[in-house]
């Protein structure tokens, strides 16, 4: 069956900085995808090129069996592209409910009352119904990130980038975001999550990778892709002696494959800037 998403050779490059590098990815319709990295390895650039804002230097994105790669992003978004930005960008000024508005309209393409329904449905899924007549720009940091994923949803998309969704929130603030994911994931629309929170992501895909230097360095299962000397070697400078793995199992019992569902990377470097 043909991906959904299908990245080949993708090149892109910053002057002497390398973000992709002969890049392959295959994302299956409703498959749950989770991408790890160190800070700078390449990881939103790479949403940015899927999403139509970053133009790669070689290779090719397809999506939902056509070539986007030429597309603007406008029209990936139209297409089923949709996406969260590492840092937060609501129309501050705009009501909640007027930003997620707007993305259903726009971005989803719907009109009226359809748009607004959209929005309402969209905005109590995502736990911020009691937020819609707010100014976005009055919103707490978890409020903002589900507001972001929200603006994602409301495009009714096929595909779903997450980026850093996760990061500065409280572990409950945290569980409650796997939650939602989870939902989206049920309604059978893929994910890809970039996050350096990795026990929310083992909570919440099917297959793991891991981005250093503009390439994949392991693809895998979770428990295997976070045991592999390569990522633990990126991560800590050393051995698996290294990883921290508290001793009482979280709820939901381990993840599979085996891997602790707590174990987690050491403080995520990248999530002052989503502060
Ligand atoms: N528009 C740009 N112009 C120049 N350099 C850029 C641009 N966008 C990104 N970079 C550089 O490319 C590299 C990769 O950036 P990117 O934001 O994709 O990394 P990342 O993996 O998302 O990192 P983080 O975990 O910190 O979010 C960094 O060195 C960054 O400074
Ligand atoms: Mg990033």
């Amino acid at each position: 069956m043909t991906p959904l998403l299908q990245l080949s050779g993708l090149d892109k490059r910053f002057g002497q900085v390398v973000v992709a590098e002969a890049l392959d990815l295959a994302v299956a319709e409703g498959e749950a995808v989770g991408i790890v990295g160190p800070n700078g390895a390449g990881k939103s650039s790479l949403f940015a090129m899927v999403s139509g804002d970053l133009k790669p230097d070689a290779g090719r994105v397809a999506f939902d069996g056509e070539d986007v790669t030429s597309r603007p992003a406008h029209q990936r978004c139209r297409a089923g592209i949709g996406r969260t930005y590492q840092v937060p960008r609501p129309f501050e000024g705009m009501t909640v409910f007027e930003n997620v508005l707007v993305s259903a309209s726009q971005g989803g393409g719907l009109h009226g009352r359809a748009a607004q329904q959209q929005a309402a449905e969209v905005l109590a899924e995502c736990g911020l119904a009691g937020a819609a007549n707010q100014r976005a720009g009055s919103l707490s940091l978890l409020q903002r990130k589900r507001l972001e994923v929200a603006r994602g949803l409301a495009t009714g998309p096929k595909l779903l980038l997450l980026d850093e969704v996760a990061g500065g929130l409280t572990e409950p603030e945290v569980l409650e975001l796997v939650e939602l994911i989870g939902r989206v994931k049920a309604r059978g629309v893929a994910v890809v999550w970039i996050e350096h929170v990795v026990h929310a992501l083992v909570k919440s895909v099917d297959r793991l990778l891991c981005l250093a230097g503009g390439r994949f360095i392991a693809d895998g299962d979770p428990a295997t892709v976070l045991a592999d000397p390569q990522v633990l070697e990126l991560y800590f400078g050393s051995g698996p002696e290294a990883v921290t793995i508290p001793d009482e199992e979280p709820a939901g019992g381990p993840a599979e494959g085996g891997a602790p569902a707590s174990q987690s990377l050491p403080a995520a470097p990248g999530e002052e800037a989503a502060r």
